[in-house]
């Protein structure tokens, strides 16, 4: 059994929820291993740096963070772990120019941590090694950050090598949950109290059950039945496997919210066909309308990525279209940055940075105006929202999520983290409602 002996463990991340969810579960084994967490590096003994290579900028971001660790090792002597996404793609690059870096994990060597720290190893130590199979043994060890709301991990890695994406090259190929142990953790976590579970994978609806070749669907019905549990949401979904099967499992539903994130990257088919996204404006617009039909008022968000290479003007302006036309409730937007091993970066990045920053602007002004008209539409309106944290400026103010995903802030005397309460709202901004409470909790 390792003993880790009260051994002060900081953990940074960055990039997507399956980062943070991967990120709890590191706390979670390395505090069952003995290690005590703490909220900044200066105090901590390791540093484990959980990483995101998706865009040029995410590793950027990485870099210059590794140099400020770098100063305090000195300082301090901690050891650093470089996890995730940026030590599978960059082993060889950290190996030689970050010497400060003592370890080096990839998304699938995350149980040789407790082990390796105990033993004080040499270093720098390379952990890069895929595995095929589903690891189970340490997640329900997971120390979640939210009382309230828990990821649950159904699949990981992709298939589908989207023209621009690095994952399928830092996550590996798909493997799924066994259906068994995904309803077995949601089941303790709505023991636990636990209100909301959002299912997390790289493509869940690619999901098949190992055991029993159940699919997405399946799985939302089986866990739509668990007792104690409210919400339900999932991330994320490609367009090209969402079927009605999916949109009909989520309107039979009690539990699974009437929200749902379906990348689109592009407005334009011509694009989309030059991302190896498998699926055309048409499809992309007729799924939304499948939606609207059998989930009125669900909220749809989305990713778009602008300057894929060889996007022409009137193809960005597609993508300005598509906006208009789908009104999502909420967007993530990026300029495309060319990554390592991507069939795109091997075509001509000859979309000039400036038109790319230009482009982005316009598509995020766009759809500024766009929330602003849809949170307008909700003023007078009393909504239910589940209650996650407060602010920290006035203990009096409080922060939820309605149904559709959208931030929703309101003044509470009593403090009603964790709950349902209803939110009459009264003033809106572009990325948020504000409210006051209905009813008093
Ligand atoms: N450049 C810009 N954006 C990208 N994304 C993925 N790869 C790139 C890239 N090379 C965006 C996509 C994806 C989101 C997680 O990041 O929109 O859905
Ligand atoms: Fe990347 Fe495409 Fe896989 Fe999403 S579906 S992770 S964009 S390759």
């Amino acid at each position: 059994m390792t003993d880790l002996n009260g051994l002060i463990v900081f953990v940074e991340t960055f990039g997507c929820q399956m980062n943070e969810s991967d990120s709890e579960r590191i706390a979670g084994l390395l505090v069952a291993a003995g290690a005590r967490l703490t909220d900044r590096p200066e105090d901590s003994q390791v540093t484990i740096v959980n990483t995101c290579a998706v865009r040029g900028k995410s590793e950027e971001k990485l870099f210059s963070y590794l140099g400020r660790l770098r100063s305090l090792k000195k300082k301090t002597g901690l050891r650093i772990v470089l996890a995730g996404c940026v030590a599978q793609l960059h082993r060889d690059r950290i190996l030689d120019r970050n010497p400060e870096v003592d370890f080096i994990l990839g998304p699938d060597n995350y149980h040789l941590l407790p082990e390796l720290l105990e033993r004080r190893l040499g270093r720098p130590r390379v952990f890069t090694a895929w595995s095929k199979d589903w690891r189970e043994d340490e997640r329900r060890l997971s120390l979640r950050r939210s009382p309230v709301s828990a990821f649950v991990t159904v699949m990981e890695g992709c298939d589908n090598f989207c023209a621009y994406c690095i994952v399928p090259f830092t996550r590996g190929r798909e493997k799924f949950r066994p259906l068994r142990t995904v309803l077995d953790e949601v089941r303790i976590l709505a023991g636990q109290g636990y209100k909301e579970i959002q299912f997390l994978g790289q493509n869940v609806n690619s999901y098949r059950d190992p055991d029993t070749g159940a699919v997405f669907p399946d799985l939302l019905r089986a866990a739509d039945e668990i007792d104690g549990l409210e919400w339900i949401r999932f991330i994320t979904s490609h367009p090209k496997n969402f079927g009605p099967e999916l949109a009909e499992a989520m309107a039979r539903s009690r539990h699974v919210c009437r929200q749902i994130h379906l990348p689109l990257q592009s407005g334009s088919s011509a694009v989309l066909e030059r991302m190896k996204r498998s699926y055309s404006r048409e499809e992309y617009l007729e799924k939304t309308r499948v939606l609207r039909s059998l989930l009125p008022g669900i909220c749809l968000s989305t990713d778009i990525i602008v300057g894929f290479p060889g996007e022409t003007e009137s193809e960005f302006s597609e993508t300005l279209g598509a906006l208009d036309e789908i009104r999502f409730a909420n967007i993530f937007s990026f300029r495309y940055s060319p990554r390592p091993h991507t069939s795109a970066a091997k075509l001509k990045d000859d979309v000039p940075f400036g038109v790319k920053r230009r482009r982005l602007m316009d598509v995020q002004q766009a759809q500024k105006a766009i929330q602003t008209r849809i949170h307008e539409g909700f003023i007078g309106r009393t909504i239910r929202v589940l209650c996650q944290g407060k602010s920290k400026k006035d203990g009096r103010v409080f922060s939820g999520r309605s149904e559709g995903y959208q931030v929703v802030n309101f003044r509470s005397e009593a403090d009603v983290i964790g709950r349902f309460v209803q939110v009459r709202i009264t003033s809106c901004g572009p990325y948020s409602l504000r409210g006051e409470l209905a009813e008093s909790p």
